[in-house]
């Protein structure tokens, strides 16, 4: 089964072909980066407007580097939500139209189970991880720890109460004057840190339980921001100690998640897997326990087309598809 994939929630137009036979075929990004640079985020209108633009050029694209024809499709995924309204719409207006007219099924995508399914998209078949596990979702919009008993059940075990994780890391690059989008500048300015030269709290750790609250760190750190020398040696410091206290956080409350489901494997995915740091503290933690820890490669952690097109390929092998109207879900519990 060839299944087309088309993402665009927020500001990136991904396309990718994904075959249940011979894995994946080709995948193109478009990243709106520069569009909204100059405004500190996202502007939402300014995201739809720039996913109708390229979008069929991307999916040309795609198609000619996958090698086959648009009617050797068996399918079209679009992500359905949650994200921006208008963005969606985008993706999922030109997914049907093109379902419709090649007389195939058209099928939503949850943008975060497409995120949850990247680490089993690739590799070696026998060495992909299998349901049950635990999954970390940390990415802009959420963060999120959920028991995977298999595809398409999932139980929710915690979640933040405020900032998700990524958001932190945007809002704390933000305010120490980082360009956006802060937060993987951020995490390479944390390189060049100094390990304990600052100290920020492991928020909610110290107790039961599997949420998470970040919007506290992003105060101390401004506090800290404010009261230093404020130099670029000082930036880089308040920049470690930030990311070690969001990382030891996440790998404290991942342990707990996977004692409490009783599993050894850990799944990690959405923008901020692909924070060095992260995936090395995970391995160690997993390995120390006997368990292990999958990723997506960091490409596949951010929003991309492929763990839309495989998301939308597993749900057709399930016979999963709907009617031909087009819905969006802005705001989507998984
Ligand atoms: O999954 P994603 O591309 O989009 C959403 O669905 O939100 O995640 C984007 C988030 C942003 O907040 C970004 O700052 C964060 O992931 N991020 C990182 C890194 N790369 C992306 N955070 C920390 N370290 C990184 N290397
Ligand atoms: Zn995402």
């Amino acid at each position: 089964m060839k299944v087309l994939g088309i993402e665009t929630s927020c500001d990136e137009t991904g396309v990718a072909v994904y075959d249940t036979e011979a894995g994946l075929r080709a995948h193109a990004l478009y990243s709106q980066v520069a569009l909204h640079a100059e405004y500190g985020g996202v502007v939402p209108e300014l995201a739809s407007r720039d996913h109708v633009r390229k979008l069929l050029p991307l999916i040309r694209q795609t198609l000619a580097e996958s090698g086959m024809a648009v009617d050797e499709l068996d399918g079209v995924a679009y992500t359905a939500g949650p994200g921006l309204v208008g963005a969606l719409l985008v993706g999922a207006g030109v997914a049907r139209a093109l379902a419709w007219a090649l007389d195939v099924p058209a099928v939503a995508v949850h943008h975060m189970e497409g995120h949850l399914l990247a680490p089993l998209m690739e590799g070696d078949p026998q060495d992909r991880p299998a349901p049950p596990f635990v999954a970390l979702l940390v990415s802009g919009g959420h963060t999120q720890l959920v028991a995977v008993d298999a595809i398409g059940r999932y139980r929710l075990l915690g979640e933040t109460l405020d900032d998700a994780a990524g958001e932190a890391f945007d809002k704390t690059a933000k305010l120490m004057g980082l360009p956006y989008p802060g937060g993987p500048q951020l995490a390479a300015l944390a390189v060049e840190g100094r390990a304990g030269a600052f100290r920020f709290p492991r928020p909610m750790t110290n107790r039961p339980g599997l949420d998470f609250s970040f919007s506290g760190l992003k105060t101390q750190v401004l506090l800290a921001w404010r009261d230093s020398d404020r130099s670029d040696a000082t930036r880089a410091d308040i920049a470690r100690a930030f990311e070690d206290a969001v990382v030891d956080t996440l790998a404290i409350k991942c342990e707990r998640a996977l004692d409490e489901a009783g599993c050894d494997t850990l799944v990690v995915a959405g923008g901020v897997g692909a924070n060095a740091r992260l995936r090395e503290k995970l391995h160690t933690m997993a390995a120390a326990r006997g368990g292990r820890v999958c990723f997506p490669r960091p490409a596949f952690c951010t929003d991309n087309g492929a763990m839309i097109a495989f998301a939308g390929a597993l749900r057709l092998q399930a016979g999963q598809h709907e009617d031909a109207s087009v819905k969006v879900t802005p705001r989507w519990d998984m």
